[in-house]
């Protein structure tokens, strides 16, 4: 999506980034594992078709796509300390570099916007029928390096999107939904646990996963140590287009 191109967030432990045709190569190993593709309910794809797809999400109208880096590590990598403030980068803006975000990155972040839905649907909790207008933006989430799982990281990754959301889009928490395998207990977890409490609203026995959405009554999630949506310069040219593949 164009709306982030110049957008990037930081938490305690992450800095959020857009993807860029530098993630690329790295993102597709991730994306040629069976238990992600799974878990993802995704189709394997070429190195090339990953590189149409990055393009098609970066000029997409509707698909919102953040990398997630691990902070401590990029900023070992870049030898300084990210930005935290739009004063401290307006200042000196970021220079990002490839190099620093492909040691740090372990997953990605992103939404579906879906816009316009009118939808009647029986809420699982009551048994009432609810009716649902305007937008909705899906989220999902992977933490792909294993030594990076299990320590809370997915679900700041998620904090963190949500809060973008709500500053740059206006997404209020009654918009917000995720769409989970059955068996994905994880993210279950994740998005029913402490910080997001997600509610269980529509299980599609068909394919085998079930739709949870935030209460519309809930306080939208604060990340720890949110920084707010920060903007970082342009990048140089051949980091943005395909030729610079690692
Ligand atoms: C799902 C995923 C994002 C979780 O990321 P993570 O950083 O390991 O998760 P967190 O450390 O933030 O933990 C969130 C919750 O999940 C639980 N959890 C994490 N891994 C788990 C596992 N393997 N089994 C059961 N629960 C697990 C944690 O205990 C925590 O719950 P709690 O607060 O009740 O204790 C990660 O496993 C992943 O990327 N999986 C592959 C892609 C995927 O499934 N994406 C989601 C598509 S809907």
């Amino acid at each position: 999506m164009r709306l982030n191109e110049f957008s990037y967030c930081v938490s305690q432990s992450l800095v959020l980034v857009p993807y860029e045709a530098y993630h690329v190569t790295r993102y597709h190993q991730w994306m040629l594992q069976p238990d992600i593709l799974e878990a993802t309910a995704s189709e394997p794809l070429s190195l090339e078709e990953e590189f149409e797809m990055q393009r098609s999400w970066r000029n997409s109208d509707d698909k919102l796509t953040f990398i997630v880096l691990h902070r401590d590590t990029l900023e070992s990598a870049m030898g300084s300390k990210v930005p935290a403030s739009n004063k401290e980068s307006a200042s000196l803006p970021w220079q990002r570099q490839p190099a620093a975000e492909l040691a740090a990155m372990i997953g990605d972040v992103n939404s579906f916007l879906i816009p316009n839905i009118r939808a009647v649907e029986e809420d699982n909790q009551d048994n009432e029928e609810v009716v649902r207008e305007g937008r909705e933006f899906e989220l999902e989430v992977m933490i792909a390096e294993p030594a990076y799982r299990g320590r809370g990281l997915g679900r700041e990754a998620v904090q963190c999107l949500i809060a973008y959301l709500s500053e740059a889009l206006g997404a209020q928490p009654g918009q917000l939904l995720a769409k989970i395998g059955d068996d994905n207990l994880a993210s279950q977890r994740l998005f029913t646990g402490p910080g997001l409490r997600f509610q269980l609203a529509d299980r599609q026995p068909v394919f085998r996963q079930a739709t949870y959405r935030c209460p519309s009554e809930a306080a939208p999630p604060t990340p720890p140590g949110w920084a707010g949506v920060l903007t970082c310069s342009r990048l140089p040219a051949a980091a943005t287009g395909c030729g610079l593949s690692a």
